[in-house]
């Protein structure tokens, strides 16, 4: 009796133990079967003397009933909990979710390249206004009155309701505002409030008065570059901006300056890189000309100088100023510029 009392409790927590439905029948079979455990104790019992044998065998029926119930209950317990589970099915052994990281704007990384290249050399990043006045916009930088990037169709004038009806007429260019149209005014603010010798160069946005094309946008961003010191020559500027296009384009590249005329600066350069595309042998990037413009710069003009207070005769410069959109286009190959302001997430994800 004890024994049959033990082999009870084990069976017990046997199925009180088990947690699947296919567990549950391995024991089921096991213990309940006909080759299982209780079938071999009827045989025992019908070995047992005879004055046991009606007790012992009431008592393996008893343990069987019981069994039986218990098997039954934890089935439907089991049936329920594997129906309930099928709703979340959550697999640990599944990989998890990557979260969707954000990556670096092209123009941010290409404007980061080019200033830490230009902070290696000695020159300190800074930064102005978007809204400028005509004043350091045009005025100090030496544009005449009727120079025709001052022109609407060329430049975005700000809405000022602070002056109505015929003040309008009267308005002076240190109070009339635009966005600026280059990063050119923060030269005259710089050289205003600092002694020489200056060494600078301003990454910023630009906006013009623009129909939006390949090549054309509303807005895009320049670098601006200014030194001054005594006795600055364009041999300096030539010797800093060749060593600028090898360590930006990562090579042996060709420099050329062709004379140009800018407003701010006498004498006036276009900067020319030989193509790096074609190495030089012709392509469509450089119009077969095997050269890519891509800056225009300077000596500043006497004139910037004494707008900004410092002494002509005493100090030399020189600027440049280039688009930061347009050396991500060549650098990278992108033949759009609209592309960096779309918002097309395909594109921005190939810049990391
Ligand atoms: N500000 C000129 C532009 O937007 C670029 C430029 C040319 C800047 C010559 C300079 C410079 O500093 O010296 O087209």
């Amino acid at each position: 009796m004890e024994k049959l009392e033990k082999v009870k409790k084990e069976i017990l927590s046997c199925i009180e133990g088990s947690d699947s439905i296919d567990e549950l029948r391995v024991i089921k079979k096991d213990y309940l079967g006909k080759k299982g455990k209780i079938s071999e104790l009827f045989k025992l019992v019908a070995k047992a003397p005879e004055e046991e044998r009606s007790e012992l065998g009431k008592k393996v029926n008893e343990i069987r009933d019981i069994l039986e119930e218990r098997v039954k209950k934890k089935e439907n317990a089991l049936k329920i909990l594997e129906e309930e589970g099928k709703g979340s099915s959550f697999d640990p052994t599944l990989p998890g979710e990557v979260p969707v990281l954000g990556n670096r704007h092209p123009l941010s990384r290409v404007s980061g390249d080019l200033i830490r290249i230009f902070e290696k050399m000695g020159f300190s990043a800074i930064e102005g206004p978007d809204m400028e006045s005509v004043w350091y916009n045009f005025d100090a930088l030496n544009f005449p009155e009727e120079h025709p990037a001052r022109e609407m169709q060329d430049t975005l004038f700000v809405k000022q309701s602070s002056f109505s009806g015929s003040e309008k007429h009267n308005i002076s260019s240190k109070e009339r505002k635009v966005m600026r149209t280059h990063t050119s005014p923060v030269q005259i603010r710089h050289m205003e409030e600092n002694e020489p010798p200056l060494r600078i160069i301003v990454p910023g946005r630009v906006y013009r008065n623009e129909t939006t094309d390949a090549t054309h946008e509303i807005n895009f961003y320049q670098l601006e570059g200014l030194m001054v010191d005594e006795g600055i020559s364009v041999a300096n500027f030539k010797a800093i901006i060749t060593d600028f296009i090898n360590q930006f384009f990562k090579g042996d590249v060709g420099v050329r300056l062709r004379p140009s005329f800018f407003p701010f600066t006498e004498p006036s350069f276009e900067v020319d890189m030989s193509c790096t595309v074609c190495s030089g042998k012709g392509c469509s990037v450089c119009s077969n000309t095997g050269w890519v413009e891509v800056l225009g710069a300077g000596m500043v003009h006497p004139n910037v100088m004494k707008n900004s207070g410092l002494d002509s005769e005493k100090w030399q410069g020189f600027a440049f100023g280039m688009g930061v959109d347009r050396l991500a286009m060549i650098k990278y190959g992108i033949d759009d510029v609209r592309l960096f302001y779309g918002g097309d997430l395909r594109f921005l994800k190939q810049f990391y």
